[in-house]
């Protein structure tokens, strides 16, 4: 049976883009999957807490050498690599924050990568074969030829904490200015047809892609 992760992180309760763009792609996710299971968490309404030096200690250590106290120190660890390692399709709505992820999506990929779990004895990551959805939100635009392209570092980030976990297929779909109305510096620029455009862009990428997995 297929199964699906579905993460958001926009701390937006109302208008969220990402939150949005996520929801579209697992709706039409169960429509292709009407089998599937889907799991969903909610990063920014429920925040994974910053980790401390035993629990960091319990993450890298292997099972058969943990002590009592550290089992319980990677509870919520171990909880959240089995989410993701019984997930075929993980689904993450992020806007860009400061030009990175949400902070709650780094506390969350901290607990996330669990010796024995997600990272192997040897360091090998455990998420070969699975697919990674981004449903992603920015103010601005980053693409190539604008004044800040290389600026987000949330997506090369991501791209590379899961690569290194093993997880290489990673879908990008990404709605842009999406502050084109709302922010008084871009109100004069008249963006808001390419915000509309940006973000029937990435609902009709996501809505392919979730037709085909
Ligand atoms: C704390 C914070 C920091 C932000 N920093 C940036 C930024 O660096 N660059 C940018 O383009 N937009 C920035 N924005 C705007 C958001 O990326 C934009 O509103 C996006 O649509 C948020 O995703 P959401 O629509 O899912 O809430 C920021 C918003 C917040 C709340």
């Amino acid at each position: 049976m297929p199964s699906l992760l579905h993460l958001d992180s926009s701390l937006r309760t109302s208008g969220s883009r990402s939150r949005r763009l996520s929801a579209d792609y697992v709706d039409a996710w169960r429509a292709a999957n009407p089998d599937g299971t889907v799991r969903y968490r909610d990063l920014a309404a429920d925040p994974v807490p910053h980790m401390d030096e035993g629990v960091y200690v319990a993450h890298v250590t292997l099972p058969g050498d943990l002590t009592d106290e550290q089992r319980e120190q990677r509870a919520l660890g171990e909880e959240l690599a089995h989410e993701v390692l019984a997930a075929d399709v993980i689904v993450l709505g992020a806007g860009l924050y400061n030009f990175t992820a949400p902070s709650t999506v780094r506390t969350w990929i901290d607990r996330i990568l669990v010796r024995g779990i997600t990272v192997g004895a040897d360091g090998t990551g455990a998420l070969g074969g699975k697919t990674l959805v981004l449903a992603l939100a920015s103010g601005g635009g980053y693409g190539p030829g604008t004044p800040r392209h290389g600026w987000d570092h949330r997506e090369p980030w991501i791209r590379h904490v899961f690569e290194y976990l093993g997880l290489t297929d990673v879908v990008v779909a990404s709605a842009e200015l999406t502050l084109a109305r709302e922010s008084p510096a871009m109100v004069p620029l008249d963006l808001g047809h390419a915000e509309d455009q940006s973000l029937a862009a990435a609902q009709e990428l996501l809505v392919a892609h979730a037709a085909t997995v």
